[in-house]
């Protein structure tokens, strides 16, 4: 995958993303996430795609012992080493499909909008198999099938004469592989697999799962921001728990 997150446009329009009061981490993935967190108290935790690390501190505040966070990225884990730094916090830069280079196992492997950037999803379950301790947990959040299916990387939304979306157009759900798409640049290279493809993977690899999310604003956040009332049409974010067999 091209380090996207490294380009500096990209990257530009990526923190002003997240610095908005109304973002989607912030109001549905992160609540939805957190919600689902065991009990972190002297756990160990890997953080797959640790972006600017304020998910590994927020585990540290949940009691856990130590966080490794890992990133391909040099200018998220740069903001995560200023802004987020911690004796008990390790930043790596390394691509999440090497950790089985740790040499280390981990009590809850935790990945938050990552996963979708990896290519052989079949292969990677198993590799977090191996990573995550015996009574361990793996709990991630991804872009949905649904929003990933579409070839060129996005659906659309049907639309009545007056411009009230209707129905959401995607395409292509059966297709796995790679879509390259526009977010802020062109180019950025994502891959698709259906929900049965993601799920059959863990369960291969000997995971059970325990839980599947496909989180849904709050009432109180559809009437501040009325946007994300396209939630109740389409699902955006798809939600994993999972702990070993
Ligand atoms: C959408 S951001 C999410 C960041 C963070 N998890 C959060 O919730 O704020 C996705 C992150 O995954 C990282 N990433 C993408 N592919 C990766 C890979 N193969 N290995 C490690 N990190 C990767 C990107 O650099 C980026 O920081």
């Amino acid at each position: 995958m091209k380090k996207i997150f490294d380009d500096e446009q990209f990257f530009t329009g990526y923190q002003e993303l997240r610095r908005k009061e109304q973002n989607s981490n912030d109001l549905i993935i992160d609540p939805a996430l957190y919600s689902l967190l065991p009990d972190l108290t002297d756990k160990t935790v890997l953080d797959l795609g640790c972006g600017d690390g304020k998910h590994c501190v927020y585990f540290l505040d949940c009691g856990a012992k130590s966080v490794v966070g890992i990133d391909i990225s040099e200018k998220m884990l740069q903001i995560a080493q200023t802004q987020n730094a911690n004796d008990a916090i390790r930043y790596i830069k390394m691509s999440m499909t090497d950790i089985a280079e740790l040499q280390e196992t981990f009590d809850l492997i935790y990945s938050n909008m990552a996963f979708h950037y990896i290519e052989d999803f079949t292969a990677f379950a198993k590799t977090l198999f191996d990573v995550l301790n015996p009574s361990g947990f793996l709990l991630f959040a991804q872009e949905h099938p649904v929003i990933t299916a579409t070839i060129d990387g996005k659906g659309y939304f049907n639309r009545s004469p007056s411009g009230k979306k209707l129905s959401y157009v995607f395409s292509d759900y059966g297709v796995p592989g790679k879509r390259v798409t526009r977010w802020f640049v062109d180019g950025v290279e994502k891959y698709h697999r259906r929900i049965s493809d993601i799920l059959n993977a863990l369960i291969i690899a000997g995971f059970v799962i325990e839980r599947i999310e496909e989180p849904l604003p709050e009432k109180w956040v559809i009437e501040k921001y009325p946007a994300y009332a396209d939630e109740r049409i389409k699902p955006t974010f798809l939600i994993v728990k999972a702990h070993k067999g």
